[in-house]
């Protein structure tokens, strides 16, 4: 298969990168860091979560950073939501996308979202049912796609199968995590091959964490095999928790040096980038962790 023309990129920083990081940012700077991201070029943002603050407190008052953004319609900006209390936050914010996520992996799930893959399945057809109703779109998430902190190596089947459940109930795009970061290029072109057999290519997303330095292979991989969403946090923001000596997420700007070299188009300002992703990073008081930012003039 040929590589895409266009890569759309789903900038998860202001969602995935700072729920992980130690300094907790106010409702101000969390939008300033938006706003920055959106004036790159970016049309979709992570803008926060509807989860409980005593689990995740980097994501409270999520509601207060959408109320600044509803009005702008130059970007779109999915939050993350858990349950009917997620949505009905959601709402209640003007939030006109959400994301609902579960996890290819029993022990993931219990321990992230507090109950079984199939009870999170039966919860989020509820979500999703009355979002469609007031016309909110719903993407989805997959956790642990390639490996489980707890459970080791994860069944391609299962992811398969959880996507196309997850399509069926009305998820607009499904976004393949890779969540502690052991994928590599192989393992990426066989998920997709197993799991484009049964949802579309076009509405599957890749979500890559750089923790064993193996991101950018595999998103090229997965170009290759025909994906043209990718998920990046800017500054490589993020971490995880759940893996020793974890890296964040695949660095937009380093995605988009990628794409660059391959003359794949996508819209971001790459000097914009560098100097939005050394602004957070200066706030956060913590490294840049991507290798393009670093070298970047
Ligand atoms: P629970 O304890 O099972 O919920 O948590 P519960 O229904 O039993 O309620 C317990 C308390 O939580 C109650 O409050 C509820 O009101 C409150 P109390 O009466 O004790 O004062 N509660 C809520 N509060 C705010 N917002 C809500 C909400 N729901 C209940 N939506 C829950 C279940 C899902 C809420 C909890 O487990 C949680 O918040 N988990 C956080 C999960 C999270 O944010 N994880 C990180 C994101 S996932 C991820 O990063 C992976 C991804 O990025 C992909 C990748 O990187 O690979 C997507
Ligand atoms: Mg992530």
């Amino acid at each position: 298969m040929s590589m895409p023309r266009r890569v759309k990129i789903v900038e998860v920083g202001p969602r995935d990168g700072l729920q992980n990081e130690n300094t907790k940012l106010d409702v101000e700077t969390r939008v300033a860091l938006i706003g920055r991201l959106r004036d790159c070029g970016l049309k979709t943002i992570e803008a926060g979560s509807f989860v409980n603050p005593a689990w995740v407190p980097q994501m409270a008052n999520s509601g207060d950073v959408v109320k600044q953004l509803v009005t702008d319609k130059t970007a779109t900006y999915p939050m993350l939501v858990p349950n009917l209390r997620g949505l009905d936050d959601a709402i209640a914010s003007g939030a006109r996308e959400i994301a609902v996520f579960a996890a290819a992996s029993e022990t993931f799930s219990q321990k992230n979202i507090n109950c079984s893959v199939r009870q999170s399945i039966e919860r989020f057809s509820e979500v999703i049912e009355k979002a469609l109703a007031v016309d909110i779109k719903i993407r989805g998430y997959i956790s642990c796609v390639m490996g489980c902190p707890y459970e080791g190596d994860i069944d391609p089947v299962a992811v398969a199968d959880l996507a196309r459940r997850l399509k069926d109930l009305g998820c607009y795009e499904i976004s393949l995590g890779d969540t502690i970061g052991t994928g590599t290029p192989r393992q990426t072109r066989s998920l997709v091959e197993q799991v484009s057999a049964d949802v579309a290519i076009d509405s599957l997303a890749v979500h890559f964490h750089d923790t064993y330095g193996q991101a950018l292979a595999n998103i090229y991989c997965a170009l290759e095999s025909g994906i043209s969403v990718v998920d990046s946090s800017v500054a490589g923001l993020g971490g995880c928790p759940y893996a020793k000596g974890a890296s964040g997420n695949v660095a937009t700007e380093d995605v988009v040096y990628m794409l660059n070299g391959l003359g794949i188009d996508h819209g971001v300002d790459l000097d914009k980038l560098v100097e939005t992703g050394r602004f957070i990073c200066k706030l956060l008081q913590r490294p840049v962790m991507s290798k393009v930012n670093l070298a970047w003039a």
